[in-house]
């Protein structure tokens, strides 16, 4: 098996960063369960330890709130040095709140599609049949309390929602926001990272300010799609959901439980899809900002994850592949070194190589994307996603994320879902 000397080094960057009953995304920076994280990690876990990777998920669930929420963050050891801490989010405002402290925000909904994933590789129906409601619920949470205009499209509230916190995506709506009465903070995340590759401060002071904003509301849902400054819908995080609705139902159907209401969500979401993300005239899908009423027109590799909802037709496929992904001006790496797939396009002025979301190469998104290029044929596209993945980690470890240019790591070291992916595309090739 090709790249099998990284399956021991994942599995240990695992268990080190394993905190009893959830496992830390990073060894410093990151040291409490992260809603997303969590789904991938459980997926690297069940490689070698099924029983650990079912214990990380009823941990996330048991972060759920009381009207459907899966929170983006759950802090079972309480304050760390993390910021926010779990007292920042003022969540007990709520009349929702769980009694475990969390963060306030969800995260791209991938746990359906994991729980799936793992039932049909090894059958765990009694596990499936105990987290069921839950899924069930936050998916329900999501298409009512995140739908802001009746579209069936969700909409999130909070960069941080996105999954991809410094993405180029939320830079008109971010400058559009004037931080007031900013609470006082003092972040955490430069102490342990080189601030080059981190979000620059005017940008945290938005994300704190929004986190203000829904502290006062209490995080009611309806005045949170009423008040807060930040209201899109994010294509990768419909296109998750989407498919993690598929992903559930078919999980109801296993079960016996009814699909009608799954059944709605997804036609509901199929009819709108194309119509508000779809820009025929560049070739491209388009996040959309609710606040301005219109499309958020930064090219970014978003733009590719409807085809991990297997939502476009043949003739968008065909233009996202051949006009943007082979692109050497756009996605497709400049030369036989370079590696695979920028997070944003080299034409995006604020394309950085090291910056966060703004240009690395994130192995959680290759993985998707590969899952999505093979779902459209594009078979061989997919394989090279998988080896850049694993030649990076084999190169650079398990880091947070890598410089496209030269395959070297930024952000964190030892990296949960880098390690549990590597497992994941070294046994499935
Ligand atoms: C960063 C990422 C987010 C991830 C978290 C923990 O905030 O942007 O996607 O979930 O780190 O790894």
């Amino acid at each position: 098996m090709e790249f099998s000397d990284l399956i021991p080094r994942a599995q240990a960057a695992l268990r080190e960063n394993d905190a009893g009953v959830f496992t830390k995304p990073g060894p410093r920076q990151y040291p409490h369960q992260w809603n997303w994280d969590s789904a991938v990690i459980a997926l690297g876990l069940s490689h070698f330890d099924l029983p650990r990777a079912l214990t990380e998920i009823r941990s996330l669930v048991g972060g759920q709130w009381r009207d459907g929420l899966i929170p983006h963050v759950v802090y079972h050891t309480g304050p760390s040095d993390y910021f926010p801490d779990p007292d920042f989010w003022q969540i007990t405002s709520s009349p929702h709140a769980p009694a475990i402290p969390t963060s306030g925000i969800t995260q791209p909904p991938l746990l359906a599609a994991v729980v799936r994933l793992l039932h049909s590789r090894r059958p765990i129906p009694g596990f499936v049949r105990e987290v069921y409601p839950a899924l069930l619920r936050w998916h329900r949470w999501l298409h009512t309390a995140r739908d802001a205009d009746g579209s069936g499209l969700v909409c999130i509230v909070h960069p941080w929602e996105s999954g991809t916190d410094d993405s180029p995506r939320w830079l008109n709506a971010l400058s559009a926001i004037t931080p007031a009465d900013l609470p006082s903070y003092r972040r955490r995340d430069t102490t342990h990272v080189n601030a080059a590759e981190r979000p620059h401060r005017a940008d945290y002071d938005r994300f704190i300010h929004l986190i203000d904003v829904f502290r006062r509301s209490r995080y009611d849902p309806q005045a949170l799609l009423a008040r807060s400054p930040f209201l899109v819908q994010d294509l990768l995080f419909n296109s998750i959901l989407y498919r993690a609705d598929e992903d559930l139902r078919a999980l109801a159907e296993e079960l016996g439980e009814p699909t009608a209401e799954i059944d709605g969500w997804l036609e509901k979401m199929r009819a709108s899809f194309d119509a508000r993300f779809w820009d025929e005239a560049r070739g491209l899908y388009f996040d959309y900002d609710v606040r301005t009423g219109k499309p958020i027109l930064v090219n970014t590799a978003m733009t590719f994850m409807p085809l991990y909802a297997g939502l476009p037709d043949e003739a968008k496929v065909q233009r996202l592949i051949h006009e943007h992904w082979l692109n050497p001006a756009e996605y497709a790496p400049e030369r036989a070194t370079h590696f695979s797939l920028t997070t944003a396009s080299k034409t995006e002025p604020a394309w950085e190589a090291r910056r966060y979301w703004r240009g690395p190469v994130w192995i959680m998104l290759n993985w998707l994307l590969a899952d999505g290029l093979r779902r459209h044929g594009f078979d061989t596209l997919a394989e090279t996603l998988r080896r850049d993945s694993l030649e990076l980690m084999a190169r650079s470890g398990f880091r947070e994320y890598y410089d496209p240019r030269d395959g070297s790591g930024c952000g964190s070291t030892d990296f949960s879902w880098s390690a549990a992916l590597a497992l994941e595309f070294v046994a499935y090739g």
